[in-house]
């Protein structure tokens, strides 16, 4: 998730790509996750799901919270939960994180970032998966951030390369892609025995171009650019972890040679989420050995102001039915599972109307998992508190950046444990 504008490029011819790398051993050890052709499954079993996000459980300070959420979730019948397996920081943040106890794991003070295991870091990953192990929950966890976020690849870039970057060099230098490795590398080893993570995640939302830094021009639509990087990055944790699944993270943008248009103000518009300018190209991108399952992401009221315009010719509710039917076009032709990996109404009547429209279609037409962003928890025993930016916990709830949905919003919070209950039937 991440709200902000996004800069428009030029259309190019595009590139094939290929893998020779073994596809992994399907022989996974008990408790790990697996596929099975268009479905996930454990322990021989069919595993459909209900899942949620909440970036901020390894934020929180008090191990009783974080265990208060997690057996919240599993109470009401989440079995995935995704969350940051980043947390970044430079030098002159230093002082601040230590004064607000805030967790980091990457301290980037020079061309190469140091690591904390301390209390205040990986330590506290640590104890949420512990945790997850105990509620029964399964965690994917990301690896890097394309937003500045709690530390993303601006970081990389602006420690590695400095002024003047453009975004996309975070996917084509090599030293930044050595830093990037080093940091999976230790995510992976540090974990990969752990049943409690469901997969491996190599970036938050890939694109071109970020907050601050531009994309340059070898990023582009059709230059492969960004499919490349997942076919190297989905390769090297396939070397390092032969078990867990491996996924994007991607926002399942499409490069289509004709792509979706929609009317705004009189002008008819090539919609950006379909023709390749954010760098993605979902129908290769899910092709790759791999890259286990399919992800993508669905905010438009965030991605498109011109839903609300006079004379516009769709809607919220029909632009995410229209999303969620592409990308099971793509699941059924590539033959892999599918999960709606973050989406969200803004308001709780438009979540109240639009969510179980847009639950049935993922839930009924391809048994695809769901994740709304984002989980809501109440009655922490942390008082207020700024956890970062604008995120914070306010009279011990979780925080909310809109789209966050809290148990005493029965209206909203029905519609997903009916949802779970119709996945547990499809579960063995
Ligand atoms: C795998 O899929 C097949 C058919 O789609 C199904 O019959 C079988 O039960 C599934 N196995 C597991 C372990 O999910
Ligand atoms: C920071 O949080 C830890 C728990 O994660 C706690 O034990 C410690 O006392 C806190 N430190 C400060 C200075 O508040
Ligand atoms: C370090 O973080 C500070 C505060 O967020 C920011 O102003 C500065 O640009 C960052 N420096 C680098 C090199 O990323
Ligand atoms: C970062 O590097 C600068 C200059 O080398 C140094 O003055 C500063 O103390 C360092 N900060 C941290 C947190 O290591
Ligand atoms: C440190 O925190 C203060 C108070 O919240 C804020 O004004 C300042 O920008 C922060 N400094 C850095 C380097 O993030
Ligand atoms: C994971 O298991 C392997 C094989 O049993 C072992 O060598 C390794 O030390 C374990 N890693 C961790 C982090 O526990
Ligand atoms: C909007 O109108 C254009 C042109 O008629 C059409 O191609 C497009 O599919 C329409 N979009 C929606 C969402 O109805
Ligand atoms: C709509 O188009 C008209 C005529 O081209 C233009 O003057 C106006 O600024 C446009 N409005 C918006 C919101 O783009
Ligand atoms: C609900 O959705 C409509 C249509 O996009 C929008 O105009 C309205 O602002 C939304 N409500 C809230 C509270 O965000
Ligand atoms: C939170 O605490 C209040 C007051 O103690 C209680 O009424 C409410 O049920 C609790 N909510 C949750 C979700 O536990
Ligand atoms: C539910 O809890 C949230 C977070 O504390 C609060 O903002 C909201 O007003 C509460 N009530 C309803 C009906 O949403």
């Amino acid at each position: 998730m991440r709200v902000g504008v996004f800069a428009s490029l030029l259309a190019l011819a595009g590139a094939a790509l290929g893998s020779a790398t073994k596809r992994w051993s399907t022989d996974v050890p008990s408790g790990f996750v697996t596929t099975n052709g268009t479905t996930f499954s454990l322990d021989g079993k069919p595993f459909a799901f209900v899942g949620t996000n909440a970036y901020w459980l390894p934020l929180l300070e008090s191990q009783a919270d974080v265990d208060s959420t997690l057996a919240s979730m599993q109470a009401a019948g989440v079995k995935v939960l995704r969350t940051w397996g980043f947390n970044a920081i430079n030098g002159s943040e230093l002082a601040n994180a230590t004064a607000t106890n805030l967790t980091y794991y990457q301290l980037w003070n020079s061309s190469t970032w140091e690591l904390n295991e301390g209390p205040q870091g990986l330590q506290r990953l640590d104890y949420v998966i512990e945790s997850a192990a105990k509620y029964d929950i399964k965690i994917i966890l990301t690896f890097t951030n394309n937003w500045f976020g709690y530390g993303g690849a601006e970081l990389y870039i602006n420690w590695i390369v400095g002024a003047p970057a453009t975004h996309d060099e975070f996917y084509t230098n090599p030293a930044i892609v050595s830093e990037y490795q080093r940091y999976v590398s230790t995510i992976v080893n540090r974990y990969m025995n752990s049943s409690a993570i469901f997969a491996w995640e190599l970036m938050n939302e890939a694109r071109c171009s970020g907050d601050l830094l531009p994309s340059g021009p070898n990023c582009k639509p059709g230059s492969g650019t960004l499919a490349l990087w997942y076919q190297q990055q989905s390769d090297y944790v396939r070397s390092l972890d032969p078990y867990h699944m491996i996924t994007t993270g991607g926002e399942g943008q499409f490069y289509w040679a004709q792509p979706a248009t929609y009317w705004y103000n009189n002008t008819l518009v090539s919609d950006y989420n379909y023709n390749g300018e954010a760098g993605e190209d979902f129908e290769s991108t899910l092709g790759l050995p791999n890259i286990d399952f399919g992800t993508y992401h669905m905010y438009p009221q965030t991605w498109y102001p011109e839903l609300d315009f006079p004379g516009s010719n769709w809607t919220v509710e029909q632009f995410g039915l229209d999303w969620i039917d592409a990308h099971i076009s793509t699941a059924m032709m590539v033959g892999k599972p599918l999960i709606i990996e973050e989406f969200g109404a803004l308001g709780l009547t438009n979540k109240t109307s639009i969510y179980p429209v847009w639950v049935q279609e993922a839930l009924n037409t391809y048994h695809a998992s769901i994740m709304p962003w984002q989980w809501g928890q109440l009655n922490l025993t942390e008082p207020t508190h700024i956890l970062k930016y604008a995120d914070e916990i306010l009279d011990g709830a979780t925080p909310n950046d809109g789209y966050a949905f809290y148990p005493n919003q029965t209206d909203v919070w029905n519609i997903l444990l009916n949802a779970a209950a119709v996945q547990e039937s499809r579960s063995g």
